[in-house]
């Protein structure tokens, strides 16, 4: 997501937040800016839409003057596209600040609202220039940089790391962070402030870890840290001995293993301000009307990849709870197959890039037969969210593994969000049923955490099977889709044969390919729901009575599966319909530490690309 540089000392801060954008750059983005605190009381900001190339051209056509204090932002679009002018830094009326962002501040509407009733006039679509406006008014009310932070920092919610500077106190940097990141680094007599230490690394590898909800000011002098009250509060100081490269990947090897740990992460921001005060869902971009959704009386989700298994999840979660039928179908199949499409079929388009050429298309055919579109996308301001009536945008950041990961699990909120809401809509659940799931889906962050933090046993599995040539994934209902994931998640990374069976089906045809030591993979629902539990274990029986090592993710407490398990992974204990979240991640770890382990390019496994932009 969004790169954040700050620096203050005795260097020109330009080129130190240049440089430090450019080692953000890994993060992805789609515009950058800079501002800069001139000596005799002016801000001045250059921001430009697209690559940093961009804004250095800028920056060459019309140099800023010397300054040695600064801050500089990489904007990976959330609320609006990316244009000039939603590029951040952003100021308020009088010109006084200057202020970058990263995450999501959950109360911005009310907020504008509010502004804008006081003759506020915001230029951009952002969320940030409304916070640019509060802090601008909180300063000119007479109060530092620091307190201005602190106090509106109080009023706002969702998630943030916010740098701001004010031209008529030129050597101070004030930052502030609520569950989004932020370091600060300190130097001989200069401090940096970035999203993490490769913002600062070529200057400095002492560095200050702060903690939650906290504001941090950094001068020539030093640095303060305080809580949002204004009390003194402590940063924890680490040296980074990590290279460069390492510094982009947070510590970890490869950008993957990076995504599967930032999941927990993903998955609650992809649920931030979904829920007015009055406890209904709300999803802001979805631009179909009510009626709109009451007329649809069946929905066809496309799309490819791993998209497409999150598609096949959905499947389950909206009939259950909508009632309404849904058709999963792979996006380069649907149009060819002439399918039976009008105004009252809703097709939902599941795309990470947004960008991808079947899906694309397949949307272009369905909005000539008259369907409205809904696409389920992380990326602001791609092709495919841009042809499509509505949106629902995950936020999982920018994925930088080919293999989609984090990007999975987003999708599947996505999913689970439009199923809820369409189910308050159309009124096939009380309210009351979509808090309860609303909050299920809220404590699944922690859930995911939990399985995560077993990831040492899970590696060391996958390296006691270097020399399998062919791998078996098992899953019922849900747990179907995830074992195709699983399946395609070892395909494309360890390059071995890997398939994804119906646990059911498999006594028609694929149990023949069992043979002594075969490792099996198997997803075991939780228990107590239509059999499905039983059924699962007589098909774990049943390969296990034909030599097959069996490896179960089951839920803690499953005491049934522990006889007929070679391998027990434990996931949290979860409502049916939501396991694939926690289900998944074993398989992820699996296969990445396996491809890791056989020297494989983790990140650009051989033939693939990240977008397949052609048909
Ligand atoms: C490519 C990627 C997959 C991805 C699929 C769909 O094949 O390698 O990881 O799942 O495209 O991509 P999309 O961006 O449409 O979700």
């Amino acid at each position: 997501m969004c790169g954040i540089v700050g620096y203050v000392g005795p260097q020109q801060a330009q080129g130190v937040v240049i440089d430090g954008l450019r080692r953000l750059e890994y993060r992805g983005y789609d515009s950058a800016g800079v501002a800069l605190v001139v000596q005799g009381g002016t801000v001045v900001t250059a921001k430009k839409a697209g690559k940093l190339a961009n804004l250095e051209k800028v920056l060459a056509d019309s140099p800023l003057p010397a300054s040695t204090t600064g801050i500089g932002h990489t904007r990976w679009a959330t609320h609006g596209p990316p244009t000039d002018v939603n590029a951040h830094p952003h100021d308020g009326n009088a010109h006084r600040i200057a202020l970058v962002h990263n995450g999501i501040i959950e109360n911005f509407a009310d907020l504008r609202a509010r502004l804008e009733a006081d003759d506020h006039v915001l230029v951009s679509q952002t969320d940030t220039e409304v916070v640019a406006h509060l802090v601008e008014l909180q300063v000119q009310s007479g109060e530092d940089l620091t307190t201005a932070m602190q106090r509106v920092c109080q009023q706002l919610e969702g998630a943030f790391t916010l740098v701001a500077v004010d031209s008529q106190d030129p050597d101070r940097v004030v930052a502030a962070r609520r569950n989004s990141p932020l370091v600060v680094g300190v130097g001989e007599g200069e401090y940096f402030v970035g999203s993490d230490v490769a913002a600062f690394i070529s200057h400095t590898r002492e560095a200050l870890e702060l903690g939650q909800d906290q504001v941090v000011t950094i001068t020539r002098d030093g640095v303060e840290i305080t809580d949002f009250d204004g009390r003194p509060a402590q940063g924890r100081r680490f040296h980074v001995d990590w290279d460069l490269s390492a510094a982009e990947k947070d510590g970890h090897d490869w950008f993957m293993r990076k995504e599967i740990f930032e999941q927990p992460r993903a998955v609650a921001d992809s649920l931030l301000g979904r829920r007015t005060r009055a406890g209904l869902l709300q999803l802001d971009e979805m631009r179909l009307s009510d009626d709109e959704i009451r007329d649809v009386d069946k929905i066809i989700i496309i799309a490819c990849g791993t998209s497409f298994y999150a598609g096949m999840v959905a499947k389950y979660a909206i009939e259950h709870w909508t009632r309404v039928p849904v058709e999963v179908e792979l996006a380069s199949e649907f149009r060819y197959r002439d399918p039976i499409l009008d105004y009252s079929t809703l097709i939902v388009a599941i795309s990470q890039s947004g960008e991808t050429a079947d899906t694309l298309q397949a949307i272009r055919h369905a909005r000539t037969q008259r369907s409205k579109v809904l696409a389920i996308c992380n990326t602001n301001g791609s092709t495919i969210p841009r042809e499509s009536d509505a949106v629902i945008y995950t936020h999982a950041g920018p994925e930088i593994g080919v293999a989609s990961t984090k990007g999975f699990l987003t999708q599947l909120v996505a999913c689970y969000l439009l199923a809820l809401y369409v189910a308050q809509v159309k009124g096939t659940r009380y309210g009351d049923e979509i808090n309860q799931v609303m909050g299920q889906l809220e404590a699944m962050p922690d859930h995911i955490e939990t399985v995560l933090s077993a990831s040492e046993s899970v590696y060391a599995l996958a390296r006691e099977h270097l020399d399998t040539r062919s791998v078996l994934f098992l899953g019922r209902h849900a747990g179907y889709p995830v074992a195709l994931e699983g399946a395609l998640k070892l395909k494309e990374l360890a390059y071995l044969h890997a398939e994804g069976f119906a646990a059911g089906e498999l006594k028609h045809g694929p149990i023949a390919l069992i043979e002594e030591g075969l490792p099996v993979l198997c997803v075991v629902p939780p228990r107590g729901r239509d059999q499905l539990h039983e059924k699962m274990l007589s098909g774990i029986q049943e390969v296990r009575a034909r030599g097959a090592r069996t490896i179960c993710l089951a839920e803690e407490g499953d005491t049934r599966i522990e006889p007929y398990a070679d391998v027990l992974i434990r996931l949290p204990q979860v409502p049916t319909l939501l396991q694939p979240l926690v289900a998944i991640v074993p398989l992820q770890l699996f296969a990445c530490e396996l491809a890791s382990a056989l020297g494989h390019d983790v990140d650009q496994p051989r033939n693939l690309a990240k977008s397949v932009t052609v048909e």
